[in-house]
């Protein structure tokens, strides 16, 4: 018998089993979700696939029963990526009756969408920690497109002791630079040709960065500027972020590294969008 004392020893005494890479979803994939699922098909042995629209993250008000839904096209486009398995659960198999516990993580889900969208984070972490539990992965894929779910994702897994590789891939966008999502659809042929404003507003900070302006408040300014100039946008917030701790930066010093987010109504339709800036002299 071996005694062990630390979680690494523990962990260690697990039986190895084959890299599993999880990427879970809500379906209606894009080539976002496809990125993801190339990238972990690169890394791990298994791809295991996840389809579950999850009710407990969408607040009264959102689009829970009009989110778009195609299981069959996805299902083809899984299969064509040589994915291994598709998990696509009821809600009574994923919340059966009498189900009471939740995840619930703090201060980095509470700012920014958490703010929002209150006990969105809550439904994210609750769900993802139990596919996590039911599939065991050794390596996990979510969108760079969703930044504060990763960061929230990302405190969860360190927090809880996931034994499992947390792996964050770039956002995927249309020629134009709008980042791809299930929500685009949405949009009418007015409301697209806008939408194109949040990486306008992005690109246009990124250069100040580059440029050598680290000023969170200049940085907030400037993709400000670029959404007021158009028509059809109705700002819901702009942000320059810490990364980690999705902190909003104080303005007037310079910022080491920023997440600059947004989020912008086109009509009914909110988008997201973000980057990340790194490498400024401050770091
Ligand atoms: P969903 O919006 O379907 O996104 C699934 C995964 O794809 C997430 O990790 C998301 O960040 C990533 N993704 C979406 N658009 C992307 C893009 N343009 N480029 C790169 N990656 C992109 O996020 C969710 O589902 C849910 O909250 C979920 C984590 C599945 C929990 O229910």
């Amino acid at each position: 018998m071996r005694t062990v004392t630390r979680i690494d020893e523990v962990r260690a005494w697990r039986r190895e089993a084959g890299a599993v890479g999880l990427v879970p979803t809500m379906g209606y994939l894009h080539a976002g979700h496809v990125s993801l699922v190339e990238r972990a098909r690169r890394e791990c042995a298994a791809v295991a696939a996840t389809i579950f629209v999850n009710p407990t993250q969408f607040g009264p008000g959102e689009d829970l029963a009009r989110y778009p839904r195609d299981l069959e096209r996805d299902l083809a486009l899984l299969a064509a990526e040589s994915v291994d398995l598709v998990f696509t659960p009821s809600d009574a198999v994923m919340y059966p009756p009498g189900f009471q516990t939740y995840v619930h993580v703090g201060a980095v889900a509470e700012g920014l969408e958490g703010a929002r969208r209150p006990g969105h984070f809550q439904g994210v972490a609750t769900i993802v920690a139990k596919l996590f539990n039911i599939v065991q992965p050794t390596h996990v894929y979510f969108g760079q497109k969703d930044a504060q779910q990763a960061a929230v994702l990302r405190r969860m897994v360190a927090d809880l002791n996931f034994n499992l590789r947390f792996i964050v891939c770039p956002t995927v966008r249309e020629p134009d630079g709008l980042a791809m999502s299930s929500r685009n659809k949405y949009l009418d042929d007015a409301n697209r040709a806008g939408s194109t404003a949040l990486y306008r507003a992005l690109s246009a900070a990124r250069e100040m960065w580059e440029a050598g302006e680290y000023d969170p408040d200049r940085l907030r300014e400037a993709m400000s500027r670029v959404l007021a100039a158009e028509p059809l946008a109705r700002v819901d917030y702009v942000s320059a972020a810490d990364p980690v701790t999705l902190r909003e930066l104080d303005g007037g010093a310079p910022a080491p590294s920023a997440l600059l987010s947004m989020a912008v109504y086109f009509g009914t339709t909110r988008l997201i969008d973000n980057i990340l800036l790194e490498g400024s002299e401050a770091g």
